[in-house]
Order: structure tokens, then C-alpha cells, then sequence
């Protein structure tokens, strides 16, 4: 709808991607390259525009509950940058289950996982009240099987209702691995119907300064990351720290843990990071997390207390920023600082190392850091060596303070952990 493109800004680099009627559009690139927000745009534009009446669009990522702070939220962020305020005249938008559908043309979209063969069944089910399922988004596909992908693709298929309409699946990926079956089945193998593309954060000029400082570091610290992350090349990322996670939909309510804490890292340029984290049985749930850049101590206590962070749980700071915890102690928390002492990044690791880390869809600057966390190569020897990588660890810096009190000594009580040495310390409360 010509309308509708002209209200949204678009990276000149997608135009051709934008354009391609080809089956498999495959996008790869680095963080920050503008892919999500493209695709989210394109969609909208497309979905809103008569011309495809009788296009339906299925979203998909591995988990289903990611879906709605990823994909979800930039279609709905695309949708208003679009429509504006009275965006509810063009597009209902509904929660429970996530869909979306344009007033205009009658075209839905709807989410889901590709996690278990329940899931997998589902998808093969999948009808629209108008039209057909015309167009497939898979995001974040390198967490997909090949197999996943061939269960979708079968899905579009038959005589479509509009000559303007056509069948396409796209792919949105950071290339992770030059090893994955997504460079295979459409890289290195060449067809007509496959688009295959890549971009970079220095392509989307809508990047921020500060976003490409941050870049500049990972290049000198971390070049294997920066390859993948920072230029979109297909790699590898060697040395990962922590593989014993899973990302899963589970309860977050304070009353099934054994005990629960917030643990915070402080940063303005860098990512500060709130983590709200339970203890089960010895295990670790990632309940919760605030990520932002660029604001001050004050913005972020608003911001925690509008979402309501439960103010009686500790929680575990940045021993470097006292005034910080200040701040928060007088907001009500119950802050205080990580005792450091030497070698403690590696005890945490260990014991990170050492338990099995639940993290919930919602937490996905988590699951975007610990994805990457490794450890630093020597580039001269190509070995790992013994120190993380410090960048992109924000979340990740969170979640070594978060385990403090348990490292320190649990205290047992029939087999569960109630409390801590380290908890019972704290003055005042
Ligand atoms: N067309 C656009 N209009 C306005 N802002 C944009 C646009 N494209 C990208 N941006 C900005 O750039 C940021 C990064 O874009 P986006 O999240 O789409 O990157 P990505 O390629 O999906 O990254 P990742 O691989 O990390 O998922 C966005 O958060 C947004 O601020
Ligand atoms: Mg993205």
C-alpha cells in the first residue's frame, strides 16, 4: 500500500529482498543489521495492501513463547510506526493467542513453535477464515532442523486466489555456523528460487554511534565473534562458555522456587542489566530481565518499579558502583554489592558450569548473550584461552552475580536451599 511504505523508513540494502518473489528468501546477517525490522515492515506494508488480499502470514521460531517479545512486538512496533495512533482503524491486534489481522484486507498473522512434534503437527493444520497461507517468516531460523523447515514448506502449496500472490518462505539468521544446514540448502547451492542475501550493521543507518563502538570492541577482543556478529560471515563460535541451557516456557511465580533474587549489572553505553532468577532443586531459572541502554540510574528504578520488580527480594549489584546501589537502597530495594574477591569470574563460571539454567522466552537478551559468551582465543596459538570475552556479557555479568549466594555456601534445610550466609549478612533489612 503505497500509503502505508511511505509513513516507514527502509535500509536501501533490503530493497531488492523486499522485491523478490523467489520461494526461499534467505537473510543473513550480523546483529543489528536491520533484518527483523525490515522483514516486520514488509510484511505490514504487503499485508495491508489490497493488491495481496488473500495473503496470510505464519510467523515461527523454534519456541513459541519467543515469539512475542521478537517477532510479535516489531510487527505490532511496525504496524503503529505505520498506522499511527489510530492504527486500531487498520489492524486488530490480540493477545491470548498472539495474532494480528488488517481491517483493510481481512489478512491475519498468526505465531508458532516448531519445538516438538505436537507443535510440528500443529502447524501442518493451520487454515485462515480468508484466503490462503501465502508467506512463512521463520526468525532466528538457525535454531530450526532442516526437517522443521521441510514440514513448513510443504505447507505452501495449491492454486492461489489472486494472481498478485505468491508463495514464499523467509529466513532471518545470524550465520552462526558455516557448518549449519541453512548455508547448504540456500547458499551454496544455487536456484532460481532462492534469494539468498546478507547485510551488516554498517549497512543500517539507523544504527546508533554508541552501537558502533561497542562493534569496534568485540572486533578487537572477540574477532571470531565480530565475524559472524559484527560482518555476518559464516562462522564459528568456538570456546562457547555455557551449553547447559534450555529456553522454555516455565511458571515464574515466586511461590515455586526455593528462593529468588534479582541480580543486577550497572552500564549506560553498555547494556544494564536486571535478572530476576529462582533456585529450584539446585537448578537455576532465568525468570526475568530489564535490558537497557542509555539510561540513568533514575530511569531504570522507574522503570522497575512500573513493571512492578518485587522490592522484597535482594538483590545482588556491581560491587564497582556503590553510589548506584545507593540509589536503589534508597528506592526501596534491598541492593547491595557482590563481594569480589580473586578468581571470583572463574567461580562463578564453575558453578554456572555446574547446574542446569532454565531461561524463559521472555528473556531474550539473555538468550542472545549466553549464546555467544566464550572464551577468548589467543591469536597466536588458536587456543582458548582462560578469560571470557568481555563484550555482549551484560546478562551475562548478571548471571554470575546471580549465583553468589549459592556459591557461598548454601544452607541446607531437608535438601533444598532456603537461604544463604551471604543473604542473612545483609544489614539492616
Ligand atoms: N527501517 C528501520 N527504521 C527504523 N529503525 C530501524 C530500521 N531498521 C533497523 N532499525 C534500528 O536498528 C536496530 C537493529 O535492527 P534489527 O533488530 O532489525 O536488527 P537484526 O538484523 O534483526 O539484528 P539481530 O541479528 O541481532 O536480530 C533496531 O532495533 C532499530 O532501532
Ligand atoms: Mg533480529
Amino acid at each position: 500500500m503505497a500509503m502505508a511504505e511511505a509513513r516507514v523508513q527502509f535500509n536501501v540494502v533490503f530493497k531488492e529482498a523486499n522485491r523478490t518473489r523467489r520461494r526461499y528468501r534467505a537473510m543473513k546477517g550480523s546483529a543489528g543489521s536491520g533484518k527483523s525490522v525490515n522483514v516486520a515492515q514488509d510484511y505490514i506494508v504487503k499485508l495491508s495492501d489490497p493488491k495481496y488480499k488473500g495473503a496470510n502470514l505464519l510467523v515461527v521460531r523454534k519456541i513459541d513463547a519467543s515469539n512475542k517479545n521478537s517477532t510479535f512486538a516489531e510487527l505490532t512496533a511496525a504496524i503503529v510506526r505505520i498506522f499511527g495512533s489510530d492504527y486500531d482503524r487498520y489492524w486488530r491486534i490480540k493477545l491470548n493467542p498472539l495474532e494480528l489481522e488488517c481491517k483493510i484486507t481481512g489478512s491475519q498473522i498468526i505465531f508458532r513453535g516448531m519445538k516438538d512434534m505436537n507443535e510440528r503437527e500443529k502447524v501442518k493444520s493451520i487454515n485462515f477464515p480468508r484466503g490462503k497461507l501465502t508467506w512463512i517468516w521463520v526468525e532466528e531460523a538457525t535454531e530450526l532442523q532442516e526437517a522443521d523447515v521441510d514440514i513448513l514448506d510443504d505447507r505452501l502449496r495449491g492454486i492461489l486466489p489472486n494472481p498478485n500472490l505468491y508463495y514464499q518462505m523467509t529466513f532471518t539468521f545470524n550465520p552462526v555456523s558455516a557448518t549449519h544446514w541453512i548455508k547448504r540448502k540456500y547458499f551454496d547451492y544455487k536456484s532460481d528460487d532462492i534469494f539468498a542475501h546478507h547485510s551488516t550493521y554498517l549497512t543500517n543507518r539507523f544504527i546508533d554511534p554508541a552501537y558502533h563502538k561497542r562493534m569496534m570492541m568485540r572486533k578487537e577482543q572477540d574477532p571470531e565473534g565480530y565475524e559472524i556478529y559484527g560482518l555476518g560471515n559464516w562462522g564459528e563460535t568456538g570456546g562457547v562458555i555455557l551449553k547447559n541451557y534450555v529456553v522454555e516456557e516455565f511458571d515464574t511465580s515466586f511461590s515455586r522456587f526455593d528462593s529468588m533474587h534479582h541480580a543486577q549489572d550497572f552500564g549506560y553505553n553498555h547494556a544494564n542489566c536486571i535478572l530476576t532468577v529462582g533456585f529450584k532443586d539446585g537448578e537455576l531459572f532465568v525468570c526475568n530481565e530489564i535490558y537497557v541502554h542509555e539510561m540513568d540510574t533514575a530511569q531504570i528504578i522507574e522503570m522497575a518499579n512500573r513493571q512492578g520488580l518485587n522490592k522484597r527480594l535482594f538483590m545482588y549489584c556491581d560491587a564497582a558502583e556503590p553510589d548506584r546501589i545507593q540509589m536503589w537502597q534508597t528506592a526501596g530495594y534491598r541492593a547491595f554489592k557482590v563481594i569480589k574477591e580473586p578468581n571470583s569470574v572463574h567461580a562463578q563460571i564453575d558453578y554456572l558450569k555446574q547446574i542446569k539454567i532454565h531461561i524463559h522466552p521472555s528473556c531474550v537478551n539473555t538468550t542472545k548473550e549466553i549464546q555467544q559468551w566464550s572464551w577468548r582465543k589467543d591469536p597466536k596459538t588458536g587456543l582458548y584461552l582462560d578469560e571470557p570475552v568481555e563484550v555482549f556479557d551484560d546478562a551475562m555479568a548478571a548471571l554470575r552475580y546471580s549465583v553468589e549466594p549459592m556459591r557461598k555456601k548454601p544452607v541446607r534445610m531437608s535438601g533444598n536451599v532456603v537461604g544463604t550466609p551471604a543473604a542473612q549478612r545483609i544489614p539492616k533489612w
